[in-house]
């Protein structure tokens, strides 16, 4: 058992987890923010293509894909974070202070809770009500542009998902190290798709929310 143990709770381990379940992670937000974007193009092309979404088997199965991958990567950045500071609490107090990692690298933990927070009433939002048929006779394109019809939830999304690109920002680049990637080289390469990418998601995700509260 302790091989297997390894595998999973040595600290090597757990940063592999993370970058392989944030990398699939970072993949599920391209899909999701193209599908939110036909809310830009037409009601009929963005309710056709939730419909594909919630009746495609592939996808179905999928979904517990993601879940899993949502719950082991909050898990072990929650252990990560307290094995890190139990084993370097001087290190944690000059990280904290600044000394030479950048403000994203330092709060990952505490954007990525807020980015958990917004998930939970996000899933609230959308995911129940579709799920369960409670959609109060709306359809799909209609639920999404009456929540943002409500400044406070508007608001809300586009903080969450500024403080998402931020993780996003430095998760990225993070990732790509954590799986081997560690050469200047790609480091410098990494870190620059990992913003344009960051800036893509939280823009494009914004945009969409702004949009439909302003029309
Ligand atoms: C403008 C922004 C967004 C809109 C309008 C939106 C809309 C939706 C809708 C309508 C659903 C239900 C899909 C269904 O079950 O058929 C959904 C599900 C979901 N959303 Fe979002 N979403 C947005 C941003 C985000 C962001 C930034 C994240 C992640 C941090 C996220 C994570 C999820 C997850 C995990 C699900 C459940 C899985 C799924 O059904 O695919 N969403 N969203």
């Amino acid at each position: 058992m302790a091989p297997l143990k390894g595998f999973f709770h040595s600290s090597i381990a757990r940063k592999f987890w993370m970058a392989i379940t944030g990398l699939f992670l970072v993949t599920f937000l391209v899909v999701h923010l193209t599908v939110n974007a036909f809310t830009l193009v037409s009601a009929e092309l963005f309710n056709e293509a939730a419909h594909f979404m919630a009746t495609n088997p592939l996808i179905q199965v999928m979904q517990y894909v993601l879940a899993a991958g949502f719950i082991i990567h909050i898990v072990m950045g929650i252990r990560l974070t307290l094995q890190n500071r139990k084993a370097r609490p001087d290190r944690y107090a000059m990280e904290k202070a600044g000394a030479n990692s950048s403000l994203g690298s330092r709060t990952m933990i505490q954007t990525g809770i807020l980015v958990l927070l917004f998930l939970i009433i996000h899933l609230r939002n959308f995911f129940v009500p579709i799920k369960t048929g409670n959609m109060g006779g709306m359809d799909d394109y209609t639920l999404v542009t009456t929540l943002f019809g409500e400044w406070h939830y508007t608001l809300i999304y586009v903080v969450s998902f500024v403080l998402l690109g931020v993780h996003l920002n430095h998760g990225f680049q993070s990732a790509f190290q954590s799986v081997g990637w560690k050469d200047n080289r790609w480091k410098g390469l990494m870190s620059g798709v990992g913003t344009v990418y960051s800036i893509v998601v939280a823009g494009g995700f914004s945009l969409i929310a702004i949009y439909h509260f302003l029309f």
